[in-house]
This record gives C-alpha cells, sequence and structure tokens, in this order.
C-alpha cells in the first residue's frame, strides 16, 4: 500500500520536526512547507540523520494559495498538520496585524484548499492559552474558555472558531484542535530540538542556555503564587509525546465517517510541576548547578495550569509515556549539541 502524505505546515519548527518524526515511523510520508522566518535549514538535516532520507520540503509561506494547490496536487496530500504560526506573546501585543494576518491567514487559506481538493483532515495547533487562569484544575476540555489576554491567545481562539464553524458546514472535513501544554525536551538522537531565535521566552530553553554559560542568570518569574512554593504550575510534556499525540488524532480522524466533525483535545501529562521543582529537576538530569534568582511575577501569567487529559486517553488511545526527568535530559544533550564547536 503506497504511504499517505501528510502536509506539515511549520515543519521545520520545534513541535513540527518532532511530529514530521513521529508521522514518519507511524508509516506516514510527512511534506513540509516552511518559510523559515522562526526556524533553520539545520531542522532537515537533523531530519535526514534520524530518518535517514530527505523529507519533502517546500520553502514557502503557507499563506499563498496557489503555492499550497501546487503542493497538494503535486505530492497527492491527504491531510494537514497545521503548526506553521507565531508564538511570541510579548511580540504579538506589539504586533498584533502581523499576527492575525499571519496565524489566521494562513489558517483560512489552509481551510480554503481543503475545500477545493476535497482532503478532509486537519490538526491544528492550539494551546492550554485558551483556559487563561482556570477557576478550577485539572483542565478538562469542558472547562470554560477565557477571553484572551494576549494577541497570541486571541489568534489561537478565533483559530478554533473558524474550525468549528468550517467543519460544521462541510461534508467532507474532519478537524481536530489539540491544546498543548508546555511542551519540553528534544528528539533524544540530539538531532532536532527547539531553536529560539534570540533570548528565550519559555523557561527550559532559557534553563539550558543558563547552564550552558549563554545567559548569566535565570530569573524566576515570581514566588509570591498561591502555590506550595509560590513559584507557577505547568504542565511539561515531552515533545516527542505531543508529536505522538498528532499521529494519534490523525489515525482517529481517518477512521471516522466523513464530514461535520470537529473536537478539541487537551495534550498534557495531568502533572503540575512548580518552576522551582522544574529547576530542581534540571539539575539533577543535567548535573549542572542552575544560576537564578527570584524576580517580580510576569505579567499576563497564570498561576497554576495542567491538564486532564482523559478525553485523549479514552478517545485517542494516547498518553503521554516519557517523564519530565527524560524531557529535561533531551532538552540539555540538545543544547551540548548545539554548543559544539
Ligand atoms: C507561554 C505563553 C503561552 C504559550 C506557550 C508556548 C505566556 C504568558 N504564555 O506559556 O501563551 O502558549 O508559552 O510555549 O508567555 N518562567 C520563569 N522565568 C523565565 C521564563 C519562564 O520563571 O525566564 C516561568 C513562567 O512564569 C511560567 C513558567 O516558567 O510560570 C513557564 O513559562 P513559559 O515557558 O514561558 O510558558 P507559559 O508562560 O506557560
Amino acid at each position: 500500500m503506497s504511504q499517505v502524505s501528510i502536509l506539515v505546515t511549520g515543519g521545520a519548527g520545534f513541535i513540527g520536526s518532532h511530529t514530521v518524526v513521529a508521522l514518519a515511523e507511524a508509516g506516514f510520508r510527512p511534506v513540509i512547507i516552511d518559510d523559515f522566518s522562526n526556524s533553520k535549514p539545520s531542522a532537515l538535516e537533523g531530519l535526514r540523520q534520524i530518518l535517514g532520507y530527505d523529507v519533502p520540503c517546500y520553502a514557502r509561506d503557507c499563506n499563498d494559495k496557489t503555492t499550497l494547490l501546487e503542493i497538494f496536487r503535486q505530492e497527492n496530500i491527504r491531510g494537514a498538520i497545521h503548526f506553521a504560526a507565531f508564538k511570541a506573546v510579548g511580540e504579538s501585543m506589539a504586533q498584533p496585524l502581523r499576527y492575525y494576518h499571519n496565524n489566521l491567514g494562513s489558517l483560512i487559506t489552509l481551510l480554503e484548499v481543503l475545500v477545493e481538493t476535497g482532503v478532509p483532515d486537519l490538526i491544528f495547533s492550539s494551546s492550554c492559552t485558551v483556559y487563561g487562569e482556570p477557576d478550577s484544575l485539572p483542565v478538562t476540555e469542558q472547562t470554560p474558555v477565557q477571553p484572551a489576554v494576549s494577541v497570541y491567545g486571541n489568534t489561537k481562539q478565533i483559530g478554533e472558531e473558524i474550525l468549528r464553524d468550517t467543519a460544521a458546514a462541510s461534508d467532507a472535513l474532519r478537524i481536530l484542535s489539540l491544546r498543548y501544554f508546555n511542551p519540553v525536551g528534544a528528539h533524544p538522537s540530539a538531532q532536532i530540538g527547539e531553536l529560539p531565535l534570540g533570548i528565550p521566552n519559555n523557561l527550559v530553553p532559557f534553563i539550558t542556555q543558563t547552564a550552558a554559560g549563554l545567559r548569566e542568570q535565570l530569573t524566576v518569574f515570581g514566588n509570591d503564587y498561591p502555590t506550595p512554593d509560590g513559584t507557577c504550575i505547568r504542565d511539561y510534556i515531552h515533545v516527542m509525546d505531543l508529536a505522538e499525540a498528532h499521529v494519534s488524532a490523525l489515525q482517529h480522524l481517518q477512521a471516522r465517517p466523513a464530514g461535520r466533525h470537529y473536537d478539541v483535545f487537551n495534550v498534557g501529562t495531568g502533572q503540575g510541576v512548580s518552576v522551582l521543582e522544574l529547576i530542581r529537576d534540571f539539575e539533577s538530569a543535567s548535573g549542572q548547578r542552575l544560576n537564578y534568582k527570584i524576580g517580580p511575577r510576569r505579567s499576563g501569567d497564570a498561576t497554576a495550569v495542567y491538564a486532564d487529559a482523559t478525553k485523549a486517553r479514552e478517545q485517542l488511545g494516547w498518553t503521554a509515556r516519557r517523564t519530565l526527568r527524560e524531557g529535561l535530559e533531551d532538552a540539555w544533550r540538545w543544547e551540548m549539541h548545539l554548543r559544539q564547536p
């Protein structure tokens, strides 16, 4: 049987590149489109090292409908996973139109192409950011979505609404939004991983860069939260577990009857971990002492967010298998790989 070709937009990025590996390992044929605005071609070399062949890649903007139609035809695309988006919260507040145009424009363009070509299946990268500061924990898919506090977060909420409405009007479309919690780690081979441009916004790349000597010191954003040690709690999920959730989601869609299907799934581990706990786990996993200090809160941070991932386990047959320690070991191995002369 010939392999099913799946378009991975943003496939050279952090979560996208790991999902390319998971798709290939599950017998799919991933095809990448990435404009390399927030990723590097070295990810393709990493994929070649892991998979042993070149993954087809189009260095193009997926806002370009003509290009997308051409790729769908040429590569016989049968489904899509849409990662391509800007993701820096602070930047999104300074450049709202750039974020709305890129994140929502590319989604609408991709949906138009799916409708025109009759390709049914789409998986969308959403975020636990849609839950804001939740009233109760852990968050289930029924936990109310809160008004977004950032333009970035709003692009995810509006994206979910666009998908719900479009799926409801289509006899063909089957769409899932995956609400990611906090992805960490790298492929254990250290051939692919996170490549933050400039100063990292996210905790784990900031930690690994500090331990590697690129940054002077980590600032813990607040220790006066109402949590056991005063620091914020998050659900850190290994990026390969997250990648595999996309494969399970795709297989779930393929097994469904055609049309009018839209659903959302939390993709997290179910474990809440504080910033100080994560620092201790990193020190133990890497054998490095981390230079850090306690600073003021960062505006927009929720006190605690972690997933109830029961729905994904029951309906997708997916559950996170890797530990946080493995994630931190892999993140550190990747940082060391980047620093090799
Ligand atoms: C952030 C975004 C979220 C996005 C996600 C993508 C914000 C407010 N939220 O989530 O919308 O979907 O990234 O990965 O930006 N921390 C420190 N010091 C640091 C960096 C982080 O103490 O230098 C703390 C934060 O206060 C937070 C935790 O580490 O408690 C995780 O932060 P981060 O990695 O930025 O993720 P989120 O804020 O959860």
